[in-house]
């Protein structure tokens, strides 16, 4: 028995579907998805679509097969892609690009998450006998592993016009892409608009259990179903879980402003710490500090906040990071930082 209800800030993956959510589903109709027979699905499909500006979408079981299957189809074997150091597909993703694509990685050193377009120039190869051939570019919007920081449009669309000046593909890893959105009152078709593939993720601040809609043109859907019927991520009755992705388009978008509040409320007692050595800039629903040498370490840490109920996340020994999402509200918040304060002054 926890000391209280677990209040969990590891990641706004851990949010459970509501009620509501869940009584949605009882309202749709399914059908085999790999037949395009699901109706909820392809509706889920056609509003994502809109919304990002594209003419055609796929619904997929995560944003990691999204971004494995954009990859692959933007790619050919001994290629390279270039990413930010610090993004997903680099760090999370088992080496999916060079296991699924054959592609090689080209990490750019960014600030904050991203990169400048002469930064782009720099890492995109000239035509060699001997080079790989730089193929794609990849962004993160928002960059998760900076703490959730915001590209700004301008600076987006000029590493887009440049790749595309070498031919590159531009994909947008677009797991947060919302709260950036919801951030900025940018839409997402705006932010969306020079890149060919781009996609949002349901199970994060928008609350669903499972889901991710990758977009593109008709030409690029097309050949994405057949890379997820090759990994085995095609579907049948999906719209069970469609039903819930519609349900978090109509009911859990603009609520994503409070999870900012949220953070922006931690950052500012977090930041308060003599402990904390360093905080990063605070956009959005991600909150990252590092802790001093003198104090506990990230795990301990980790590990005595979970005694006190409260879930958080280490990265190396000094590096932690909070989340915040639709199950934790400003009062857990503020039990969050009272717990903190035992452990660090
Ligand atoms: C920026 C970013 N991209 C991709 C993913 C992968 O999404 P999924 O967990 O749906 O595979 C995540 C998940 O945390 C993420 O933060």
């Amino acid at each position: 028995m926890g000391v209280h209800k677990l209040f969990d800030f590891y990641s706004d993956t851990k949010t459970k579907p509501s009620k509501a959510m869940l009584h949605s589903i009882l309202n749709r109709d399914f059908g085999d998805e790999q037949k395009d027979e699901d109706s909820t699905t392809l509706e889920l499909c056609s509003r994502v679509a809109t919304l990002l500006g594209k003419e055609k979408a796929v619904f997929l079981p995560s944003g990691t097969m999204c971004n494995e299957i954009a990859i692959n189809i933007h790619t050919n074997p001994g290629d390279e892609i270039i990413c930010e150091s610090s993004s997903h597909i680099i760090n999370f993703e088992t080496g999916g690009p060079s296991a699924i694509s054959s592609v090689m990685i080209n990490a750019i050193k960014g600030k904050n998450g991203m990169f400048k377009a002469e930064q782009l120039l720099e890492a995109i190869r000239k035509p060699s006998r001997y080079a790989p051939i730089s193929s794609l570019v990849c962004v993160e919007q928002t960059a998760n592993m900076a703490g959730g920081t915001i590209w700004e449009l301008e600076k987006l669309n000029a590493v887009a016009i440049e790749a595309k000046k070498y031919n590159l593909n531009t994909h947008m890893d677009g797991a947060r892409l919302l709260n950036a959105c919801i951030k900025t009152g940018v839409d997402a078709e705006t932010y969306s608009e020079n890149f060919d593939s781009v996609w949002l993720d349901f199970s994060k601040g928008l609350g669903a259990p499972v889901g991710a809609v990758l977009a593109g043109s008709e030409e690029f859907i097309n050949k994405s179903w057949r890379v997820k019927q090759r990994l085995g991520g095609a579907m049948r009755q999906s719209g069970v879980l469609a039903a819930m992705c519609l349900y978090a388009l109509d009911n859990n978008i603009s609520r994503l402003s409070n999870d900012h509040e949220v953070a922006s409320f931690l950052g500012s007692e977090i930041e308060k710490l003599e402990t904390v050595e360093q905080i990063f800039p605070i956009e959005t629903n991600i909150v990252i500090f590092d802790l001093s040498d003198e104090t506990i370490s990230a795990p301990n840490l980790v590990q005595k906040m979970g005694e006190q109920g409260f879930q958080i996340g280490a990265f190396g020994e000094r590096r932690i990071r909070i989340v915040t999402h639709l199950d934790v509200d400003m009062a857990a918040g503020t039990k969050l930082v009272e717990a903190l304060k035992i452990y660090l002054k």
